[in-house]
């Protein structure tokens, strides 16, 4: 293993895209940044610098971060912000994990051009357990918006009720040709007749599930979130934010070029920017014009696709590479997300749109958890946090008269390798959302999904405790359920939230304390010196 150094400067940048040009917060002047490179067992250190007139902090999502929590990067949960013309260097070690994760920033909506990805290899002489591929490449999809985005986040916030949506879909930073004056052609991937390629998909879009498909190849997914699956083939893959996807892609159709699109999904009954991203796949040396008719993405409703996808996805479960799925519960957790309205005097209309889980709209405190959490700092956070809703309703059924929730900084406190089940329960409050929701500092097993209302006498029963997938961010299916298991092994303080960015504003968040066992490697290691002051 090795330690591998990268220096991020956070500066301002002009780019030009759907025919204007704005300034965007970029790293090292890049959009999207750079690709972050290591093999698991190394060591990283980022030294971030901040340029800009924004506090900042940068996530590595996925990443185990195991006992340096300190590095995480949320702000306010890990570590306080770095301000204007302060640095940090974020310093872990990748541990038991390869595959390909995303960076992204961690504080308002900064991560809408503030994203990269991550590529963890197999440590040196470690073989994919599939065959390998002739080259790997990048394919980051985001969200553009013509008007600044911290702009946009902050009326809506304002005025309480929901922000605009995007103007285009990205792929590696490129609408592709949408309209006349996007940038032409878009993103290019150039292929040789004969090869596979690994294409390593990252979700970095603030607010929209995606489809990704490629005309006249098939897929075949190896991975996802950093950890390797049962090998299948598909047309399309459902990608939800933050989550990522390995797939191998064959060029066998010879020659030509074919296009490559991400289009939203959307299952919900509300505004979404229906512009699919383009690119395309080309067979180096042809100069044929597109020969197969475009891909025609699904509809943005298409949940049968995105349920056909999710239901296939398999832990690999090999000798090398086990699931160890926890069979003994110490937590049994049911936790309801999903949308309210609260009072609010100075908005639109007297109200404003707020989400929770079990009830409860996480308040962001003023001084970073882990800080208040290590050093005792008390008045921060109470770790009441319940562990059913308050008053049990027909979740997916009739709406309850009242949708107020409660505000509070609740964390659910667990004892060092406790044992946790959650069940993640969507409601129809509002209306029924598909929520990929993210957990900071583990990987889970997805035991189980349904439609409707958990049935804990009924579901348990058909709970995969073999080889269930093993990822960081799930998408809980609209008007559904979705059962995660995992192990409290890593001390600290451990963020969960929506990764639609704009439910994370709206208070769909909370985090687990976990604390230290006894033993000597058991603890959260002592804070880094440059640590940032609140
Ligand atoms: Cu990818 Cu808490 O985020």
């Amino acid at each position: 293993s090795m330690v591998r150094h990268y220096k991020f400067n956070v500066v301002m940048k002009n780019s030009t895209k759907l025919c204007s040009t704005k300034p965007i917060v970029t790293v090292n002047g890049q959009f999207p940044g750079p690709t972050l490179v290591a093999r698991e067992d190394d060591t990283v250190l980022v030294k971030v610098v901040n340029h800009v007139k924004y506090n900042l902090s940068i996530h590595w999502h996925g990443i185990r971060q195991l006992r340096t929590g300190w590095a995480d990067g949320p702000a306010y949960i890990t570590q306080c912000p770095i301000q204007p013309g302060q640095n940090f260097v974020y310093n872990f070690t990748i541990t038991g994990q390869r595959g390909t994760l995303l960076w992204h920033a961690h504080i308002l909506w900064l991560r809408a051009t503030v994203h990269g990805a991550i590529v963890i290899l197999p440590k040196r002489g470690v073989p994919y357990p599939f065959p390998t591929p002739h080259k790997e490449k990048v394919i980051l999809l985001g969200e553009w918006w013509k008007s600044d985005v911290e702009s946009v986040i902050n009326e809506a916030t304002k005025s309480g009720v929901a922000p605009n949506v995007s103007d285009a879909h990205t792929i590696n930073g490129h609408p592709g040709p949408v309209t006349a004056c996007s940038s032409l052609g878009g993103y290019n991937l150039s292929v040789q007749p004969g090869k596979t390629y690994m294409l390593r998909i990252i979700n970095a879009a603030l607010n929209e599930e995606l489809f990704f498909k490629i005309a006249g190849h098939q897929l075949t997914v190896v991975e996802v979130d950093a950890t390797y699956v049962k090998p299948f083939k598909v047309d399309t893959i459902v990608i939800a934010p933050g989550q990522t996807t390995n797939v191998l892609v064959t060029a066998n159709r010879g020659s030509g070029k074919y296009l490559v699109a991400a289009s939203p999904f959307m299952d919900a009954p509300i505004a979404v920017d229906n512009v699919t991203a383009t690119a395309t796949l080309h067979y180096s040396g042809t100069l044929a014009s597109i020969t197969t008719t475009l891909t025609v993405p699904p509809a943005k409703n298409a949940t049968a696709v995105a349920t056909s996808f999710t239901n296939a996805l398999r832990s690999l479960n090999s000798i090398k590479y086990p699931a160890r799925v926890p069979l003994k519960i110490d937590h049994s957790l049911f936790f309801t997300i999903g949308l309210g309205i609260n009072p609010c005097a100075t908005c639109k209309n007297g109200s404003r749109v707020v989400a929770d889980i079990n009830n409860v709209t996480f308040v962001m405190p003023k001084i970073a958890l882990l800080q208040a959490h290590v050093f005792n700092i008390s008045g921060v956070f109470t770790d009441d946090f319940p562990a059913n809703p308050p008053t049990p309703f027909n979740y997916t059924g009739t709406q309850p008269t009242n949708f107020q929730t409660e505000n509070g900084t609740k964390l659910y406190r667990l004892g060092y390798n406790n044992t946790v089940q959650l069940v993640l329960q969507d409601t129809g409050m509002l209306t029924p959302e598909n929520h990929p929701v993210h957990l900071h500092g583990f990987n889970f097993f997805e035991v189980g999904r349904g439609v409707g209302n958990f049935d804990p006498n009924k579901d348990p029963k058909k709970f995969n405790l073999v080889d269930p997938v093993e990822r960081n961010t799930i998408g809980v299916p609209a008007g559904g359920w979705t059962a995660i298991r995992f192990i409290a092994d890593n001390p600290g303080v451990w963020f969960m939230h929506c990764h639609l960015e704009i439910h994370t504003t709206w208070g769909l968040k909370m985090a687990f304390v976990v604390d230290n066992g006894k033993g000597p490697n058991e603890s959260v290691l002592p804070p880094p010196p440059d640590l940032p002051k609140c």
